[in-house]
């Protein structure tokens, strides 16, 4: 895996190595841009207006030992419209700047970073830029045992120099957690899963506790007592036994209620006996974003010690078919009360969760909860990779989290529920069954769900779509995106910390 490390420095212009300027679309240069410029005799305005390099936001021009100062290399980096800038934009011009230094196989850099307007730089936007060369620095390669030509270094040392680069340092400390959290998620989601089963999964959970993390693993024999056997049945049919987990980071006030996140962790959905086909399975590994993504924000909120009191909930089980696996036509019973038909056994998500989901709300009767799950192939057909699949039982919860989408660019498009839906997942033997056919195909699937909340304020998230097969972005290269683990953070830290 290779990361990049950012340090904050006083502004002092470098005399040697390699120096990142910035430039608006103005073509404008701040103060320390305009000194060096200075210092190399004119060399760097003439090398921008020669390129007719104009600033566009993410846009690098890379000068090669500029007469008159010491340094390697002075790149120009664009950064646009500075009217226009917000902590989202400034977050991909840190990410754009690690992937051009990447580029040029530079493991070293100094940012001068100032704004070219003269106006003052919020620590936050140089906070985002520091967490947007963190995140896309993030590369899965463990398992590369010979190095690509295009292989980025190792590891990226980013100076950012700056006025005022205490209160910038102090500002990243949050935003260092969360981009942990979004890292660990990420690689997660990369794993194998011969290498991440159920087990493996709760020991990753596990180290959680060095961070004051409350973490109890429970087995197939304590999930029996429980009477989970809609989650058990998806277990069946593997070798590796299942392992439900609970994390609670208590970071609020005792009396405050907790807020709840509940993860799909399906290490890996072969579909069971209703078997998947062999076109794209080695995806399914990716399965488990939903509680790769609850185990990343569990690290970015007790990381940044939030204060807040908080449920993680990891389902973590393998889907696969053998002898003693659970069979179309079967009934089980699910710690409610309420039986289901098993129609397809690649409808394994919903049984997973609708355990967890009557879990939680019985034991820590949360403020809300909302659950992440890989759930649906249909959601992809209908959003793509754009947005995740929202659903929701209350408005409040369902615009919060779509302003928090927004904030963080990782956006949610708001579906429908509703009763009618329900005579789709009707069954002629049990309470319901596990599939709704062709039609609807995501919100049948939610509508299971919500027979299991119980009245607690919920939103499901469908996932499918934005946790594995990331396309690139500026922040992101790696295949597991850690979606959600940014939103989430953004959730609890803008309406549910006291
Ligand atoms: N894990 C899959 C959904 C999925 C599909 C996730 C593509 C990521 C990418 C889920 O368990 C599944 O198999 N769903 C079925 C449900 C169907 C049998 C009702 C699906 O979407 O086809
Ligand atoms: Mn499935
Ligand atoms: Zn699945």
């Amino acid at each position: 895996m290779s990361l990049a490390s950012v340090s904050f420095a006083k502004a002092v212009i470098p005399n040697s190595g390699v120096a990142v300027v910035v430039t608006d679309d103005e073509g404008r240069f701040g103060r320390d841009a305009a000194a060096l410029d200075l210092a190399a005799g004119g060399a760097i305005a003439r090398a921008v207006a020669a390129a007719g390099f104009k600033g566009k936001a993410n846009g690098f021009l890379d000068i090669l030992a500029p007469h008159g100062v010491g340094l390697d290399r002075v790149i120009v980096a664009g950064v646009g419209k500075l009217a226009e800038a917000t902590d989202e934009s400034w977050l991909k011009f840190g990410g754009a700047l690690a992937g051009k230094l990447a580029e040029l196989k530079l493991s070293h850099a100094c940012l001068l970073l100032e704004r070219p307007d003269a106006e003052n730089l919020p620590p936050d936007h140089a906070a985002a830029v520091a967490q947007g060369a963190v995140l896309r620095s993030f590369n899965f390669n463990k398992y590369k045992t010979k190095k690509s030509d295009d292989d980025a270094p190792k590891s990226l040392k980013l100076t950012l120099a700056l006025d005022g680069h205490s209160a910038a340092k102090k500002a990243y400390a949050p935003r260092e957690a969360v981009a942990e959290g979004v890292i660990l998620a990420r690689d997660l989601v990369n794993e194998p899963a011969n290498v991440l089963g159920p087990s493996e999964f709760a020991a990753e959970a596990k180290k959680l506790a060095d961070l004051g993390v409350e973490v109890d693993i429970l087995t197939e024999k304590e999930m029996k007592k429980l009477g989970m056997h809609a989650y058990l049945g998806v277990g069946v049919g593997s070798a590796r036994p299942p392992r439900f987990v609970v994390l609670r980071w208590n970071g609020g006030k005792d009396k405050d209620k907790p807020v709840a996140f509940i993860g799909k962790g399906v290490v890996f959905d072969s579909g069971g006996i209703s078997i998947k086909p062999a076109a794209g399975m080695e995806d399914m590994k990716g399965d488990m974003g939903g509680a790769a993504c609850v185990l990343g924000l569990m690290r970015a909120l007790a990381g940044r010690k939030a204060r807040c009191n908080v449920i993680g909930a990891l389902g973590l089980v393998e889907n696969m078919p053998d002898g003693a696996a659970q069979r179309p036509g079967d009934i089980v019973t699910s710690m409610s009360g309420q039986t289901i038909e098993i129609i397809n056994t690649d409808a394994e998500g919903r049984l997973v969760l609708c355990d967890m989901l009557w879990y939680v709300q019985d034991k820590f009767k949360p403020a809300f909860m909302i659950d992440l799950a890989t759930l649906t192939g249909a959601i992809l057909v209908a959003l793509g990779q754009e947005h995740a699949g929202l659903f929701a039982n209350d408005d409040t919860l369902a615009e919060r989290i779509t302003a928090a989408g927004k904030a963080t660019n990782e956006r949610v498009w708001r579906m429908p529920l509703g009763a009618d839906y329900d005579k789709q997942i009707d069954s002629k033997f049990a309470d319901m069954k596990n599939t709704g056919g062709r039609n609807a195909g995501s919100i049948t699937a939610a509508q299971f769900l919500q027979r299991f909340v119980n009245g607690t304020t919920w939103a499901h998230l469908d996932v499918a779509g934005t946790a594995m097969s990331s396309p690139n972005s500026d922040i992101n290269r790696s295949w597991g995106s850690g979606w959600g683990v940014r939103l989430l953070d953004r959730l609890v830290k803008d309406y549910y910390e006291g």
